[in-house]
């Protein structure tokens, strides 16, 4: 979501004649795009601020502007005020549309002080609100996009897992009306998009107002980018919440060709009673059922979950669960977490906190499992032939990325193009990614006839 947000402020601003690049040392502009989910978040934001503090000093540019963004702007955006004066704008992730206003009042500002003959920093300006407006109506589309583009369908979330700060920093559950989806989809289409990764932090809680008034669910709504953009060649939607995968949206998983075999469905836990204490509103059983029929509608589907290790009260028992859980699901590939306390938090201020060194030494097993099951999924597709959307090109010259339907990393070498799915024989497998060669007519003829 972060990026997906950073890509929108970097277009916001263009028509202020502002343009990315990948050095902070030649910006006339910092945003930093901060996530607030685990701890030590806001002491990185300090950290980075005194870094970027010194790298203006160093290179004279004292009228460089800087800016917080993001959750920690919204959490703690009055102590970033007060503890780095030199900051000049904090904005929330509801309120980034009006970024560009910001940046004229701090230079208006600026020039009024210089005509002074006064250069002080401007006093910081704070936006965190939650405003009526929705910030996508004010969202400039259109120009090129990504082979492998991000579009926020939903945004906030009402679960209140006991753990999580989302529903504090990102506010509550929302959800864009279906003509904006489908007109953004078209215009990442038309600007070179060929795979869309719908995102939302309960994406699949999605229920969007449709042009008769009717709500429409996550499946209805792909199944009608499915339909109604040609030349979108691959859906996928993230983060979803196991509560929310209705019949619709598993049986979609069988029926749209475009809509790929992988899902991030993250469980946190194998623990009923942790899950419980976590507020998932689920229980083991629940996810299994989901995992099963998933299945049943997809038998290649390949699933990704996270994992909390050291939830307040998680026993022995409680973590064995999880290890469990994991060997008898099969996870393609899974982040893992140790819980970080947040304060405000219900969980924040539960008995039983887990010692470090005990999270330290689950995590490490758990995450040893994980890698195991990964290294075995990618393992699996050594000969196999399969087909790879190009995104760009690699590191070295002549070498391009894509990604398989499993999500993937494939580097090929070779002249092809760009936003094209070719098929590929995976030859060869990396630490993070699989190498592989443009399949030739027999492989590919021999694929057509398992296809059918
Ligand atoms: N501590 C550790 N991990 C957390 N996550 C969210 N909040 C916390 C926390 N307090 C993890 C969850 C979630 C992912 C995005 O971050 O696993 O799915
Ligand atoms: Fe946080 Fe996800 Fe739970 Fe919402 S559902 S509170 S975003 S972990």
């Amino acid at each position: 979501m972060n990026v997906y947000d950073s890509a929108r402020m970097a277009e916001l601003l263009a028509p202020l004649g502002y343009a990315p690049t990948e050095e902070s040392g030649e910006a006339d502009m910092v945003i930093l795009n901060t996530c607030h989910i685990r701890e030590k978040a806001s002491e990185k934001v300090f950290s980075e601020l005194g870094r970027l503090r010194a790298d203006r000093r160093d290179r004279g540019a004292t009228d460089v502007i800087v800016a917080v963004a993001g959750c920690v702007a919204q959490a703690e955006g009055a102590e970033i005020i007060r503890r780095a004066p030199d900051v000049d704008i904090v904005l929330g992730p509801q309120t980034y549309h009006r970024l560009p206003e910001m940046v004229a009042r701090v230079t208006r500002a600026r020039a009024e002080k210089t005509g002074q003959g006064t250069r002080q920093r401007g006093a910081g300006l704070l936006d965190t609100d939650f405003p009526a407006e929705s910030k996508f109506d004010f969202l400039p589309t259109g120009g090129e996009s990504p082979v492998s583009a991000f579009l926020a369908i939903q945004e906030g979330c009402d679960k209140f897992c006991t753990f999580c700060v989302v529903p504090y920093t990102r506010g509550a559950e929302f959800s864009r009306p279906v003509a904006d989806i489908v007109a953004e989809a078209r215009a990442l289409v038309a600007g070179g998009a060929r795979e869309i990764t719908l995102l939302g932090q309960n994406v699949n809680a999605y229920h969007g107002e449709a042009a008769d008034g009717s709500t429409w669910n996550l499946a209805r709504l792909i199944r009608a980018l499915a339909d109604r953009v040609p030349e979108l060649l691959r859906i996928r939607y993230t983060t979803s919440h196991p509560r929310d995968m209705d019949d619709d949206l598993i049986a979609a998983h069988g029926e749209v060709p475009q809509l790929m075999p992988f899902l991030h469905l993250p469980v946190q836990s194998g623990s009923d009673r942790i899950l419980e204490a976590m507020n998932r509103q689920h229980g083991i059983d629940r996810y299994r059922r989901v995992i099963e029929r998933l299945r049943e509608a997809r038998s290649d589907i390949a699933l990704s979950s996270d994992f909390i290790v050291g939830f307040p009260g998680e026993t022995a028992r409680d973590f064995a669960a999880t290890l469990d859980l994991v060997r008898e699901t099969g996870f393609a590939m899974a982040y893992s977490f140790k819980y970080s306390v947040r304060p405000g938090t219900p969980a924040a201020s539960m008995e039983l906190q887990v010692p470090e060194a005990e999270k330290d030494a689950r995590l490490a097993e758990l995450q040893d499992l994980l890698n195991q099951q990964q290294r075995d999924f990618n393992r699996a597709s050594l000969g196999r032939v399969v087909p790879v959307l190009l995104e760009k090109p690699g590191r070295r010259e002549g070498q391009l990325v894509g990604k398989t339907p499993h999500a993937q990393a494939v580097h090929i070498d070779g002249e092809h193009r760009i936003g094209d799915v070719v098929d590929v024989r995976i030859v060869d497998l990396g630490r993070f990614s699989l190498k592989g060669q443009i399949a030739t007519i027999q492989d590919t003829e021999h694929l057509m006839e398992a296809r059918a």
